[in-house]
């Protein structure tokens, strides 16, 4: 018997880096992800390919070592992380297809990590609840492959609704969709095609970073540092850089939860000067945009973009505008015509429509 699901990749609408700050954040599943087909063998070999990568990559269950098996990582560390908790398993065959563009920053990782999890659950029948879903795919990424993500990416790929954006609260683990209705306004993504390759390094100094900085404040986590007690907390902090990612997450958070407010009240298009200023925080607080993600905001701005930022982790990816539908065409043009200017490569650009969570396929 095999069994398919799939996941989707995610853009996020606004709330970045505050997810390993225990914060908010407001991202959407798109239409591209990633289908894993799973099988059930009857020796302890896990075989792992893809229609995108070469292979098959196999090892024994028993044996896998966190860090190995390149690509196919994500998919081992599924199996390793269930066999860490003492389930006992079959060796199992699994077939990967996705059309998430790789290193673009819309969580093709995730994508492939929650396609496996909740095939392999569905096929050996583990009732694995929700929690626990988003627990096994956060060490397969975590703890297996090694990426020190935040757990955003994950919650989005499992548990996004069509037509909605997901609310995700980091300390409580809980979700809301909230209605995001594209009818006269779209997202559309540019993908700069800057591939946020050396990014790892940058991501993890950010992280630790706001970690010391709530320890130098006293606090659990940056979510911890209400917005009208930012000034004071930056007052106790000498580091620039320091001040600057809690400027950063604080007022983040703080938009995120404005966001929400204005979704839940009906207007989208106010949303759209929150989305810069969260670009503007992530250029000169964070400081983790280049100038591919800067270009592409400065010209969705000028050809009438109501806000624009860059989404996921940064160093490269994709940016994402919210414009009216009937301005879709021009601002593309709007954007290959600065990229042709700066002699950038040039992007690819498609509108995300809100999409479901993980899924079976027939
Ligand atoms: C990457 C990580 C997420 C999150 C974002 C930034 O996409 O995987 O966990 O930290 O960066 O918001």
């Amino acid at each position: 018997m095999t069994v398919s699901w799939r996941a989707p990749g995610r853009v996020n609408l606004i709330g970045e880096h505050t997810d390993y700050n225990a914060g908010f954040a407001l991202p959407f599943a798109i239409e591209q992800g990633c289908t894993a087909t799973v099988e059930a063998r009857h020796d302890d070999v896990v075989s792992v390919a893809s229609r995108q990568q070469d292979g098959p990559v196999e090892a024994s269950i028993g044996r896998l070592q966190p860090g190995s098996g390149g690509w196919a990582g994500y998919a081992l560390g599924v199996v390793w992380s269930l066999a860490e908790s003492g389930r006992e398993l079959p060796g199992l065959t699994v077939e990967v297809d996705s059309d998430v563009p790789v290193g673009s920053g819309l969580s093709s990782s995730a994508a492939l990590v929650c396609s496996v999890a909740t095939a392999v659950d569905d096929l050996l029948d583990l009732g694995l609840d929700a929690d626990e879903m988003l627990a096994l795919t956060r060490r397969a990424e975590n703890d297996f492959v090694g990426a020190p993500t935040g757990g955003m990416d994950q919650l989005a790929a499992l548990r996004s609704v069509e037509s909605h954006v997901l609310f995700c609260d980091m300390r409580s683990l809980t979700t809301r969709a909230v209605p995001f209705p594209l009818d006269e306004l779209a997202v559309l993504v540019v993908d700069t095609r800057a591939e946020h390759q050396h990014a790892g390094g940058e991501y993890r100094r950010r992280r630790e970073g706001c970690e010391e900085a709530a320890r130098r404040l006293g606090v659990s986590a940056l979510r911890d540092v209400a917005p009208d007690d930012l000034d004071a907390a930056l007052a106790r902090l000498d580091e620039d850089e320091l001040r600057r990612y809690v400027r950063h997450v604080v007022t983040e958070d703080e938009r995120v939860l404005r966001t929400v407010d204005l979704l839940d009240a009906g207007d989208s298009r106010a949303i759209g000067p929150l989305l810069t200023a969260s670009h503007v925080s992530m250029r000169d607080d964070f400081r983790i945009t280049i100038p591919q993600l800067d270009v592409a905001v400065d010209a969705l701005l000028d050809a009438g973009a109501l806000g624009a930022r860059m989404t996921g982790g940064g160093f490269g990816g994709c940016v994402i505008g919210l414009l009216p539908t009937k301005g879709m065409d021009e601002a593309i043009a709007a954007v290959e015509a600065a990229y042709d200017r700066e002699s950038f490569t040039a992007p690819r650009c498609f509108p995300a429509r809100p999409s479901p969570g993980a899924h079976r396929t027939p």
